[in-house]
């Protein structure tokens, strides 16, 4: 089935005509109440028509894929370029979707000029620009930011934080400082099993945290089995939660079989966020495999021809509570 021959279908056939089979299937319709989401890309937005076409009709939420990264939003001391974020929100905009904001906190992708020679009050000052700037620029436009990307440790439990610039500079207060200079934002990300016991000693601590986001980029095969219990241990400690940047890696030439698996590994993730309450959304990072930061993953729901893949059908009976294929 060719979700974009079926568009051009139904605009051309009187509605009598339509038979009911050939109702399209949109997923930020079968999502609701939550939201389904993609990574956006400004490279590719409006230049590639039929990437185009699959991001204005599936997706109810975007994420910049790298326009609000510090080394393109602030490449310079207190000098923002917001034209290409401002690009992909207007964008959002015209198709009625929501907007992710993304992020303030990384130790990745930061300009060399945020760099170890600062001082901690130096970066502070920056930390402190940075995200009242950003924020203030795009107030009312934002459904939820991710403030904090990525801090928790690999090597966890030997060590809490990753080494980067932030806990060099500020050590443990580094989260809740991105925190409280966001707050009035509403959402915060990290990932790991140390999270649960750092979030719940911010929420004992009245650090103003909202909700997290869990990445998912996984290997075809090895989606947690335990993922909806961990969505909801931190749902329970009152957080909102959100699958912030999914997709499945087949390491390979995309076989039956493959496709097959990862049709299960993507209903496997909408389930879990379905079985959770408080679950809001669902993101994939990218749209079209010829699209993704991972080359010959063939990790998203669209092929390179944009066409649905087997997962595209897997995410859809998941948002209908459907069985796993
Ligand atoms: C490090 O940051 C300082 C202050 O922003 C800047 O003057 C300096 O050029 C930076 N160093 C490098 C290697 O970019
Ligand atoms: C943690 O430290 C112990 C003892 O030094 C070591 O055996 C283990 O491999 C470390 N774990 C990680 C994930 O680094
Ligand atoms: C199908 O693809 C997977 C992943 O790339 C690979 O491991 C497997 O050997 C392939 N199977 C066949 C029959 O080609
Ligand atoms: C868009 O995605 C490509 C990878 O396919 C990447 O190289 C490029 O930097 C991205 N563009 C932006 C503006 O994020
Ligand atoms: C766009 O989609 C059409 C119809 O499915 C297909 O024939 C064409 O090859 C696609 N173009 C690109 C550049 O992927």
């Amino acid at each position: 089935m060719k979700v974009s021959t079926l568009f051009a279908a139904a605009a051309l056939l009187p509605f009598a005509l339509a038979a009911p089979s050939a109702k399209p299937i949109i997923l930020r319709d079968l999502a609701k109440p939550r939201f389904f989401g993609a990574a956006a890309n400004t490279t590719f937005l409006f230049n590639d028509k039929n990437y185009t076409n699959v991001i204005s009709t599936q997706f109810s939420i975007f994420t910049p894929e790298n326009e609000m990264k510090w080394e393109s939003i602030e490449p310079e001391p207190d000098s923002f370029t917001f034209g290409p974020a401002d690009e992909i929100v207007r964008f959002a905009e015209s198709v009625g979707a929501k907007m992710r904001g993304h992020n303030f906190m990384w130790g990745n992708q930061l300009p060399p000029w945020v760099n170890a020679s600062l001082t901690a009050t130096e970066l502070d000052k920056a930390l402190k620009n940075h995200i009242t700037t950003i924020m203030d620029h795009y107030r009312g436009k934002i459904y939820a930011w991710d403030v904090i990307n990525e801090m928790i440790s690999d090597n966890t439990p030997n060590e809490t934080f990753k080494d980067n610039i932030w806990t060099q500079k500020f050590g443990e207060e580094a989260m809740p400082k991105a925190l409280a200079y966001a707050r009035g934002g509403q959402t915060a990300q990290a990932l790991s099993d140390t999270l649960y016991n750092v979030a719940k000693g911010f929420l004992a601590d009245g650090v103003p945290l909202d909700a997290i986001g869990f990445q998912c980029h996984f290997t075809l095969g090895q989606v947690p089995s335990t993922l909806q219990q961990n969505l909801q241990r931190f749902a329970d400690l009152g957080l909102d939660v959100a699958i912030t940047e999914l997709d499945i890696n087949i390491h390979g030439p995309a076989n039956a079989t493959a496709l097959a698996q990862q049709a299960q590994d993507y209903w496997t993730v909408v389930d879990a966020c379905v079985q959770t309450q408080r679950c809001v959304s669902v993101s994939v990072w990218g749209v079209s495999d010829d699209h993704s930061w991972i080359p010959n993953g063939a990790v998203l729901p669209w092929d390179a021809e944009k066409q649905p893949k087997p997962a595209f059908y897997a995410i859809a009976d998941a948002f209908e509570g459907k069985p796993e294929p």
